[in-house]
């Protein structure tokens, strides 16, 4: 039986993965096989001994200590793009309550309360203040291709739009789910064409204050972005300047800040792009499949510390370990397996950085001496039989 912990409530939908005759799922569990969290603060935590892993169902994961993790051999998993959809749902939806000028019209249609009878005639004699624009036939340039970026690409061109899309380093998956009317460009030609700019990147050192005066200035006049990214990818005093010399007509942002709230042509979401319950079980689905493969084979996929490593089963055992990304582990690893009778049916080994994960199929019954033997190597940091 293995043994979940979840930290703060996680759907119910993680019991497809952690089915009950096989794990043992509570909130309180001390020596824990796995971990599954969600935005509790794990930084200074202790990691129980016997941990083998930490999901953490979301994108981000700065809530846990992977530099400990990785230390003591603990695999941690995003679970990304399970959010995709949510946030594309709802830049399409602010692309068009922007165009249409629907967020001054809804608020000034209540100021109407109160008119009795008069109100079927002030709605049509007001309504002209917000005649506004369809997005048929304009131009959206997509900054960033992968996961949200790939679907809002996608999106866009279903409803008319003429995408142009740029990814610095687009990854072959991204590549084969985009449409084939999306047209990759430069990214000065996506800045300096496009009607609306969508930014779907991660706000990293290379990223941080992209949205600058130099930015801003090559884009078309008139032209609109949405930020539902980061706050930080734009410098806001450029990005105000740029919209009160209506170089921009508008900024729509999704993480507000001081300094951005009431000014004129900026749209302040309060971070709801990926606050939806769809999304949230599809974080926690993710988060339990990733675990439950891991505990059960062994694979690691999505990991933000481990190298992505899957091989179908074979042989009669497995043993994965995680060493030291250095040379003559792996065949210090199969000695110990020659030494032991057991044959090697199949082996996968790949590296991130300073750490590599090693998986083999042995024809014979990998037992507890071997398992110490493999731990005694050098550079070992963590070896398990895989039942
Ligand atoms: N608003 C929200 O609630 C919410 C939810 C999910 C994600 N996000 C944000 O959206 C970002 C994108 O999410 P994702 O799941 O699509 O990530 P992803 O990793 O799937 O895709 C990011 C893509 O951006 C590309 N890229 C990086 N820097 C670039 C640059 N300067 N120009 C062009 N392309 C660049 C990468 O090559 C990658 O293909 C995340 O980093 C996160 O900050 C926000």
């Amino acid at each position: 039986m293995y043994k979940i912990k979840t930290l703060i409530s996680i759907a119910d939908v993680i019991y497809e993965s952690f089915v009950p005759e096989k794990y043992a799922v509570s909130s309180d569990d001390p020596s824990p096989d796995a971990i599954v969290v969600r935005s509790a603060d794990m930084q200074s935590a202790e990691l129980p001994e016997g941990l083998l892993a930490i999901a953490r169902a979301g994108a981000g994961y700065n809530n846990v200590p992977v530099p400990r993790c990785s230390e003591s051999g603990v695999a941690v998993f995003n679970t990304p793009g399970a959010n995709a959809n949510a946030v594309c749902e709802m830049v399409v939806g602010m692309l068009l309550l922007v165009n249409r000028n629907l967020l001054p019209a809804l608020d000034w249609t209540l100021t109407l309360k109160g008119r009795g009878g008069a109100v079927p005639e002030l709605v049509e004699k007001g309504k002209s203040n917000f005649v506004g624009n369809e997005i048929r036939g304009k131009r959206l340039g997509v900054q960033g291709l992968g996961a949200v970026g790939s679907l809002v690409a996608n999106a866009a061109v279903a409803l008319g739009m003429e995408v142009v899309g740029y990814d610095s380093l687009m990854s072959v998956e991204s590549a084969w789910r985009l449409d084939r009317r999306i047209r990759s460009v430069s990214e000065d030609e996506l800045v300096s064409t496009s009607d609306y700019l969508t930014l779907h990147i991660p706000l990293d050192a290379g990223n941080k204050g992209m949205i600058n005066s130099q930015y801003l200035s090559k884009m078309k006049k008139g032209a609109t972005i949405l930020n539902f990214s980061r706050a930080g990818l734009a410098v806001s005093g450029d990005v105000k300047d740029a919209l009160a010399a209506g170089k921009l007509r508008s900024y729509v942002v999704d993480f507000p800040t001081e300094e951005m709230l009431g000014v004129p042509g900026v749209v302040c979401i309060p971070h709801l792009a990926s606050s939806t319950e769809e999304s949230e079980d599809n974080c926690a689905r993710m988060a339990a499949a990733q675990i439950a493969d891991y505990l059960e084979n062994g694979n690691v996929t999505n990991s933000v510390n481990l190298p992505a490593c899957v091989m179908p089963r074979s042989g009669q055992s497995r043993i994965a370990v995680v060493h030291k990304n250095v040379p003559n582990t792996i065949s210090a690893i199969t000695n110990s397996c020659s030494s032991a009778g057991l044959n090697i049916a199949n082996m996968v080994s790949n590296s991130r950085g300073e750490l590599s994960y090693t998986m083999l199929d042995l024809d014979g019954q990998a037992n507890e001496e071997l398992r110490r033997a493999v731990g005694e190597l050098m550079d070992i940091i963590r070896v398990r039989i895989v039942y």
